[in-house]
């Protein structure tokens, strides 16, 4: 990871950047920021020369660069920052790290009396539009190796810049975890990333239970999705448990590490990216260990039910009843609809073991997702306004997206089943509802403090756009620790 340092002064001069933003009331025009250090003899003047020159509107994400051969710095970047807060400065960072990717080192000048929601911005920008996925060593990477981001006071951000780097690290850990091929990332696999992030962590906690374990114990979906596969299911309980914490969240993600459909099998246009369908399990997890890293006094338990959804000899059919934790069950007609079931385990486990304060999970559930808010947005569905309206806040924040959609009760009784308690896959449109209201049914005495969020579509990029990159975009993490941080 690019190894961002903030100074009081300049250090090296190779490369400059200079943040350059708009002229109030003068449409279209720009001119550098006044900084806060001492630029080189001429480089003041030649950037302000340069700004009209290069048509620049200092609009966030332009980048103009300059040569200045035989001179020092050799290299000029002008960087557009817009109006300067945080969401401005993370396209910024973002554009910066694409633009500067063939430098070896940088040094950015901010400008004078910067907020940290900038340094925030900046930093989580730079980091998350950098990252790469290869699994091979072949090809240049990146050479840009060190930022060194000038501002009056460094103290005063300090705390800021382990925030930023500790968020995008685990953001980063997110994508790693979800763009794995799942020929690698089968559940033991996956738990074992975890046990090696958790691993010496004081305070934090970790227990993976396998299939032996989990029919002791009666997780009946967990085990049903998971039968058909040769690498069995696991339940990952990861605890962050600080001595000063003031409330409890549980914390349960989605983690099929492929899904086929089953027996219900999907067609290879659906089913060829569904290596992804585990991106809300890594999130929860990711988001847990930063939440660790950064000492965060609040209690954090999270469960990560992990199977593979194959078809085999031994895998659940459409029409078999399933027994999940605590007894409830479920009639399944369609083993596509198989992220409710091993949801439903976690979420009665966690109710019944845990009692939290609130309850959240994150899940890779319908394409509904997709057809109902586009690519970029996820469905948020909660019967608690404060939780809802807290997590919306944290998550507009973070610079992610979701948008606050009904649990209507006339849509309830299509949850009915007449063998079994419930129907796993009511086929009455609006899918990613019905997942929704089928989910609350497992909630038990923490129905008001529940929040889900279908997040099947923002979980993948489909080309590189700001701090995303191609592929898997770690959603949810940056989200979840903003509100985790915002309830200490
Ligand atoms: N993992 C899929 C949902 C999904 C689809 C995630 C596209 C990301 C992109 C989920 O398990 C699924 O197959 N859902 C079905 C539910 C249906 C069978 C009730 C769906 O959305 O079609
Ligand atoms: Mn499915
Ligand atoms: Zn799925």
């Amino acid at each position: 990871m690019l190894a961002i340092r903030l100074l009081a002064e300049p250090d090296r001069l190779d490369t400059l950047v200079l943040p350059v933003r708009p002229v109030p009331g003068d449409d279209g025009a720009a001119r550098p920021a006044p900084t806060g250090a001492v630029l080189p003899d001429g480089v003041g003047e030649e950037a302000a020369a340069l700004t009209p020159a290069a048509r620049l509107a200092g609009r966030p994400g332009e980048v103009h660069a300059h040569l200045r051969p035989g001179r020092d710095p050799g290299r000029l970047l002008l960087l557009g920052i817009g109006d300067g807060d945080e969401a401005a400065w993370r396209t910024a960072g973002a554009a910066l790290a694409r633009a500067a990717k063939d430098e070896i080192h940088v040094t950015l000048i901010m400008p004078a009396q910067v907020a940290p929601a900038a340094v925030r911005g900046l930093v989580e920008g730079l980091l998350l539009a950098s990252y790469r996925f290869r699994m091979t060593d072949a090809g240049a990477a990146p050479a840009l190796a060190g930022v060194d981001v000038v501002v009056t006071d460094p103290d005063a951000h300090a705390e800021t810049l382990v925030a930023a780097r500790t968020t995008a690290r685990m953001t980063r850990f997110a994508r790693d975890l979800t763009n794995t091929p799942s020929s690698v990332k089968n559940p033991q696999w996956f738990a074992d990333q975890v046990a090696a992030h958790a691993d010496g962590v004081p305070d934090l906690h970790l227990r993976v239970r396998g299939p032996e374990e989990l029919a002791a114990e009666g997780f009946g979906g967990i085990l049903a999705v998971g039968g058909g596969s040769a690498s069995g299911p696991r339940l990952v309980e990861l605890d962050w448990r600080p001595a000063d914490a003031r409330v409890h969240v549980v914390l349960v993600g989605k983690g099929i590490t492929f899904d086929t459909g089953g027996l219900s099998i999907k067609p290879v246009a659906s089913m060829k990216l569904m290596r992804k369908d585990m991106a809300g399990a890594a999130a929860v997890v990711a988001a847990t260990l930063g939440a660790a890293a950064l000492g965060l006094p609040v209690r954090v338990t999270t469960l990560a039910p992990l199977a593979e959804n194959m078809l085999s000899g031994s895998a659940f059919r459409p029409g078999d009843i399933v027994r999940h934790y605590g007894g409830t069950t479920s009639e399944t007609t369609n083993s596509d609809a198989e992220g409710r079931l091993v949801l439903a385990d976690a979420l009665a486990y966690a109710v019944a073991e845990f009692e939290p304060d609130l309850l959240v999970d994150l899940a890779t559930l319908t394409g509904a997702n997709a057809v109902a808010l586009g690519k970029r947005t996820g469905a948020l569905y909660s019967d608690n306004e404060q939780l809802a309206a807290d997590m919306l806040a944290a998550i507009a924040t973070a610079g992610e997206a979701a948008w606050r959609m009904p649990l209507p009760a006339d849509y309830t009784e299509h949850l009915g089943s007449e063998l079994a308690d419930l129907h796993s896959s009511p086929n009455r449109g609006a899918g990613s509802v019905l997942a929704a209201l089928y989910l609350r049914e497992f909630t038990g005495g923490l129905r008001d403090r529940w929040l889900h969020v279908d997040m099947s579509a923002p979980s993948w990029a489909e080309g590189d756009d700001a701090e995303l990159t191609r592929g898997a975009t770690g959603w949810g993490v940056r989200s979840l620790l903003r509100w985790l941080g915002s309830l200490g």
